[in-house]
């Protein structure tokens, strides 16, 4: 066996790995699966974003590499949209980055700002990639639970010292994947003072700021005193145009931050098609007309899931925000096991809390990734679990 790196070590094993053939067996058996496992809504993009796709898809200018500069238009429509939506004012050339995905901008930072000695403040459960960034890069990944008694925000004040005075960046995501918390804005100004002490930055992953709900409008850190200097904002267009299989994204905030990113990713990538960006400028120009609609297909689906897995018995938190729902396990049992007897006995998929971090420990996730039906009756079936 070839030996790898202490680095590639210190990634835990791919989580749900025996789901796969779980799922595959008793799909041969005819059982219908029902999959929220996954944060991939089965909904189609702007039609708008196909059609300019199609349109651009031919044309030789498109064709060539993007590199970090990327095509100006998407630069000038995200500054604009930056304008539209938040009232904040940024230089597309300098201030933002095109990105293939924000999960790769969320993953290479690190490696402009975190090494050997240095450490990274990290929720837990969170997203992957602040742990894989940060881990390659060589720093100390260190993970904050995000627990129900601190509203699933990370406690700066409680850090150990040794980790705060070493920090170099703080991941914060609000609306949050896999909790649904979404965080005040006193807090994002405590992080804000809390990174400008120490030399930190403030990495702000804003993949949900648009799937929110009942009137809520999550803020853009960048909004708020100080946040130039330190902060950094990672937005993408998976969620908010149902593009995940497209890979694109944006990092937006301090010039200098977004330099540094842009200069790591000339040593790892080229860029993305200049044709999909092209969409994403389509994405952008339909926010106002097609996004309102999407919105409310997910909040008729967080209605209907909520009532019932509520009917069901479970103790579900109604979300102000993101396409999930973050519910206890009920009588203490260890979510991957709830998560395999769900798939083997009853044939849902849920993300077991665990695999997310051993802060997610005690929940299931569900994502709000098919229509009301299937989810009142995925709910109906978790009932039936012993
Ligand atoms: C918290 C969070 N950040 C970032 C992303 C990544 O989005 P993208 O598809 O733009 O890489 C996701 C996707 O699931 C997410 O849940």
């Amino acid at each position: 066996m070839l030996r790898t790196s202490e680095r590639f070590g210190a990634l835990p094993a791919y989580p749900l790995a025996g789901m796969k053939e779980i799922r595959r067996r008793i799909e041969a058996e005819g059982v219908d699966v029902i999959d929220l496992g996954t944060g991939d809504a089965q909904l189609d993009p702007p039609p708008a974003v196909v059609e300019r796709l199609r349109s651009v898809a031919g044309e030789l200018a498109y064709s060539r590499y993007g590199f970090q500069a990327g095509l100006p238009e998407f630069r000038e429509a995200v500054a604009a949209w930056m304008q539209r939506r938040f009232g904040v004012r940024v230089d597309p050339l300098t201030e933002v980055l095109p990105l293939i995905g924000s999960k790769e901008g969320l993953a290479h930072l690190p490696f402009a700002y975190v090494g050997p000695g240095d450490a990274a403040v990290i929720p837990d459960p969170g997203y992957q990639a602040y742990f894989g960034g940060v881990t390659f890069a060589g720093g100390e990944p260190h993970l904050v639970r995000l627990a129900p008694e601190h509203d699933f925000l990370i406690p700066l004040e409680d850090l150990p010292s040794g980790v705060a005075r070493r920090a170099r960046i703080l991941y914060l995501n609000y609306p949050n994947n896999p909790t649904t918390a979404v965080a005040p804005d006193d807090y994002y100004v405590g992080a804000i003072r809390f990174c400008a002490e120490r030399g930190a930055i403030l990495a702000n992953d804003h993949a949900y700021s648009e799937l929110a709900f009942d009137g809520y409008r999550p803020r853009s850190v960048l909004e708020l005193e100080g946040a130039r200097e330190v902060a950094v904002e990672f937005h993408s267009f998976s969620k908010t145009y149902n593009m995940t299989g497209w890979r694109l994204g944006w990092a937006v905030g301090s010039a200098e931050i977004v330099a540094a990113l842009a200069k790591v990713k000339t040593f790892v990538d080229t860029g993305q098609y200049l044709g999909i960006q092209a969409a994403g400028v389509a994405a952008l120009g339909s926010w106002e007309t097609w996004v309102p609609g999407n919105v409310a297909t997910f909040q008729r689906r967080r209605d209907a899931a909520v009532a019932a897995f509520r009917r069901a018995g479970f103790a579900v938190t109604c979300p102000k925000a993101t396409m999930y729902l973050w519910i206890p396990v009920p009588r203490g049992e260890p979510s991957e096991t709830f998560a395999r007897r769900a798939l083997e006995q009853e044939g849902v998929i849920v993300l077991p809390g665990a695999s997310l971090g051993r802060g997610g420990e005690g929940y299931f996730r569900v994502a709000l990734t098919v229509p009301e039906g299937r989810l009142e009756e995925a709910a109906r079936r978790l009932a039936r679990l012993p």
